[in-house]
């Protein structure tokens, strides 16, 4: 085997082994969930009795007119945030009924969160911005780097490993972030609005290498976007309006 092709087989094998293929299972259930914010006297009900259920392997959309609670539903998927009322089972896990600690362990297991805006380090190298969810582990320095370099390889940016946010365009920018937030590996990716800040060709390629890690790399996604061509990717969309699923 050439060594090309033994590194693209290191590579899948490294990200095939931990998730499970499509199964029809559930993977995220959430059940009659509330999600109100206190402001002043005035409570906010942002989330109104939601039920759904998406199944492992998923590639899904979630859209909606700005307020109708989009990003607080996937802060709530995530373990960012807990929800008012309701359940919210995800990987197994109730959200609502963990500590923040035992949260933190949850995320680090279970969630890749892609940004819109990147939120890389400035001062870091790609390769260095992808390895710090890793720092936490107990993992070697030489295998955080190996893991890095791995995920860098999945997105297609092994030639860009030493380069700076500021060097790299927004498409490639917005790639070191999907490094990074697959690089331990996590079952499910929530992804708000990850093209907004992209030209029509690099969202494309985008939305691309997120079929590629719902196809090959069997990673259960939940995205929400404003562009119907980025939904039209999803295998299936759903839309919030004022805090209900329609
Ligand atoms: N921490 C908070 N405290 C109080 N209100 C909040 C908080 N987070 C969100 N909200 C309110 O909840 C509502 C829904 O916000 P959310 O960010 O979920 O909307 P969204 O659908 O993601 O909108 P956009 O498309 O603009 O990103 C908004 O009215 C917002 O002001
Ligand atoms: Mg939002």
């Amino acid at each position: 085997m050439s060594t090309e092709a033994q590194t693209t087989a290191d590579t899948a094998e490294q990200y095939r082994t931990s998730s499970a293929p499509a199964t029809g299972k559930s993977i995220i259930t959430l059940t009659d969930v509330t999600k109100t914010y206190v402001r002043g006297k005035e409570p906010l009900t942002v989330l109104d009795g939601l039920t759904l259920d998406i199944r492992e392997g998923a590639f899904e959309a979630l859209m909606g007119p700005s307020g109708s609670g989009k990003s607080t539903l996937l802060n709530l998927i995530a373990g960012l945030d807990r929800p008012s009322s309701g359940t919210a089972v995800v990987a197994g896990n109730d959200i609502g009924k963990m500590s923040d600690g035992e949260l933190a362990k949850f995320r680090a297991r279970h969630i890749g969160f892609i940004f819109q805006s990147y939120n890389l380090m400035p001062v870091l190298t790609a390769l260095e911005n992808v390895e710090l969810p890793l720092l936490l582990t107990k993992l070697s320095s030489a295998d955080r780097k190996k893991r890095a370099q791995t995920a860098l390889r999945v997105v297609g940016l092994e030639d860009r490993m030493t380069h700076y946010p500021r060097q790299l365009s927004g498409g490639q920018e917005q790639r070191v972030a999907i490094a990074r937030a697959i690089v331990h590996d996590p079952t499910i990716l929530v992804c708000d609005e990850p093209t907004g800040d992209l030209d029509r060709k690099s969202a494309d390629d985008i939305l691309a290498l997120l079929s590629k890690l719902n196809v090959e790399f069997k990673k259960t996604i939940l995205m929400v976007t404003h562009d119907p061509a980025a939904a039209e990717r999803a295998t299936l969309t759903r839309h919030l309006d004022k805090g209900k699923l329609r």
